[in-house]
């Protein structure tokens, strides 16, 4: 029997346990109603597994060279890993577009090197979360390859087929997130086949329940084989509105709005989370792309029985849409951040998090590509309210990547970008390019820096994918032998979040959320205060905390280890320097 099952067998029995008054403390359901739950407790390490480590030379990082890495995982402190599809797939959108649900990308390995990951990061006490791709499919998966054929095959139903408005004309006027109508005709049968992202990706039908049941089986596959729950990717567009009307021109400006706000939404949801989710005590996380502030807690509220927690994306998108960029300063940044945080809800759950796949790196976009930026951005990271995800060489501070050129990008968004604003809009493709070369995902996506190696230690082989040049100074063997960098830090902030509840179940609130440059937040779960200050900048910025929060102790400081501990006296006035932040222990 899997351990997926054992655990799940094991509530059942603790569930009829709890019957008997004397027995509840003993609980997993009254550790639950206390709020504590691990998936709020854990650090989670997002893995892109094309990108992390290649075992055998042919340039693709794979599951066996995850699996030699797990020692190093282990010793981040990190409790759970979210892999990115690891799924066969014919790779259209980094494995987005998914072939076979039930089997291992080839690239990637085998089922065997999937079930010796999950045990290998058992033994280090590291849980596995995996990506369901759950809104698409590949245009190759086997059901839509029945699909396409005729009106009446028996597998039509489960994608959006409709007839276009006149010849040539699509259903309605949906754009497709990545570029273009979200509508594609198919010749076989003359209809149109609804596409939210690339065309290479169906959506499914969820309103059919054959899709959903088929959908159910595939999480109860990866918990059988141990998982310890999912990301759900673009969760919040399962559901499709009945008369697919046109967009407003207001509403074309962000469509995903109206795409995550789908009749049935929730009540699918729901049933997956009595179908599935409610067997155990999963970590579940939902990509909140097009959810406003007021529906979060719709998703993530104990009592509604849906998500654990949500990625939203105010912050890490603040000053820039595809890749225009606006001007941002600080107080903006706070303004997103405690957004997010009380979007939550009274009784919801969160995440904190700066880069994903999605993203460019953090240092870049939010620092100055310094590690003394990498350091204030990770106290960011571990100062805000929820569970931290820290992305595969955020840890390092890796830095986004010099493209020079269009040429030099993997990714299709980005061409689908390109199509648009330069070749069909006109606008000056060395703008575009400014902006892409800023704000793309393939920053994210280069190889991790192992090594200071011209291939960074991630193959022997020739990388599918542009290497770094300053792999040179930013990597992991070099971290691992300095205390002071950026890889120590967060390993030192990760032990801290462990040792101190109020970083994880304190409330947040902003003591300072006008200062231009310094962040001044406060945790206090009412056994303890921490007041988290961070100079935002690269300028020295005088501080003095306020005489109400009167520092006893130093916890942590990114510019010295030696000062850990340190006693202060009263309201501690000094000058921070650029990008200095601590972690004070206050007076209660
Ligand atoms: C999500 C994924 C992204 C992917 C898209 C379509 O946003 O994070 O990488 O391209 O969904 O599946
Ligand atoms: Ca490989």
């Amino acid at each position: 029997m899997s351990d997926a099952l054992t655990r799940r067998s094991v509530l059942k029995l603790s569930l009829a346990s709890a019957a008997f008054g004397r027995f509840m403390l003993w609980t997993p359901q009254a550790q639950a109603a206390t709020g504590h739950r691990w998936w709020k407790e854990a650090v989670v390490y997002q893995i892109f597994p094309r990108s992390f480590a290649d075992s055998n030379g042919d340039g693709i990082g794979d599951l066996p060279g995850i699996i030699e890495k797990v020692d190093y995982l282990h010793s981040l402190g990190v409790t759970a890993v979210w892999l990115n599809p690891h799924y066969d797939t014919p790779n259209v959108d980094s494995g987005y577009d998914i072939r076979d649900y039930r089997k291992v990308n080839p690239d990637f390995g085998t089922m065997e090197d999937f079930d010796r990951l999950v045990a290998a990061l058992r033994a280090r006490g590291i849980r596995l979360i995996v990506d369901l791709v759950a809104n698409h499919t590949s245009n190759e998966h086997a059901w839509f390859r029945e699909s396409r054929k005729s009106r009446d095959n028996p597998y039509r139903d489960y994608y959006i087929w409709r007839d276009g408005r006149w010849f040539g004309a699509p259903p309605n006027n949906y754009p497709s997130i990545f570029g273009g109508s979200a509508w594609k005709e198919d010749e076989a049968t003359g209809q149109y086949y609804m596409h939210s992202f690339a065309e290479a990706q169906p959506d499914l039908n969820w309103d059919n329940p054959r899709v959903r049941q088929e959908i159910y089986d595939i999480m109860r596959f990866w918990l059988d084989k141990g998982v310890d729950g999912f990301r759900m990717d673009t969760i919040a567009f399962i559901s499709k509105p009945a008369g697919f009307r046109d967009l407003r021109p207001e509403e074309l400006r962000r469509p995903d709005l109206v795409y995550a706000d789908g009749p049935n939404l929730h009540n699918y949801i729901q049933e997956m989370n009595s179908a599935v989710l409610s067997g155990g005590d999963y970590l579940t996380v939902g990509e909140a792309f097009g959810v406003p502030f007021e529906r979060t807690p719709l998703f993530v509220s104990e009592g509604r029985h849906e998500l654990g927690m949500l990625f939203r994306f105010d912050v890490i998108h603040l000053g820039h849409g595809d890749w225009q960029l606006t001007p941002w300063g600080v107080p903006d940044l706070k303004a997103a951040i405690a957004g997010e945080d009380q979007s939550s809800g009274p009784d919801g759950w969160l995440t904190t998090f700066f880069e994903n796949h999605d993203n460019p790196r953090s240092v870049s976009y939010f620092g100055d590509g310094s590690p003394a930026s990498a350091k204030a951005l990770a106290l960011l990271l571990f100062a805000r309210r929820g569970t931290p995800f820290i992305f595969q060489g955020q840890e390092i501070g890796m830095t986004n990547f010099p493209f020079k050129s269009v040429d030099e990008f993997e990714d299709l968004v980005v061409r689908g970008i390109w199509a648009d604003a330069v070749t069909l809009r006109g606008e000056s493709p060395k703008k575009v390019l400014d902006g892409i070369a800023v704000t793309s995902r393939d920053n994210s996506r280069t190889p991790m820096q192992w090594n200071a190696d011209p291939k960074a230690g991630f193959t022997t082989g020739v990388p599918w994918f542009h290497v770094n040049p300053n792999t040179a100074q930013i990597n992991v063997a070099s971290e691992e032998g300095d205390p002071a960098s950026v890889l120590a830090f967060y390993k030192r902030l990760i032990a801290l979040r462990a040792a101190h509840p109020a970083l994880i179940y304190g409330t947040f609130s902003d003591t300072d959320p006008g200062h231009p440059k310094v962040f001044a937040l406060l945790r206090d779960d009412g056994q303890q205060r921490l007041l988290i200050v961070i100079n935002f900048s690269a300028e020295v910025q005088p501080y003095h905390l306020p005489p109400a929060l009167a520092a006893q102790e130093i916890l942590i400081d990114t510019h010295g280890g030696a000062v850990s501990g340190a006693a202060v006296s009263g309201t501690d006035p000094q000058d921070l320097h650029p990008w200095q932040g601590r972690i004070y222990r206050l007076g209660a």
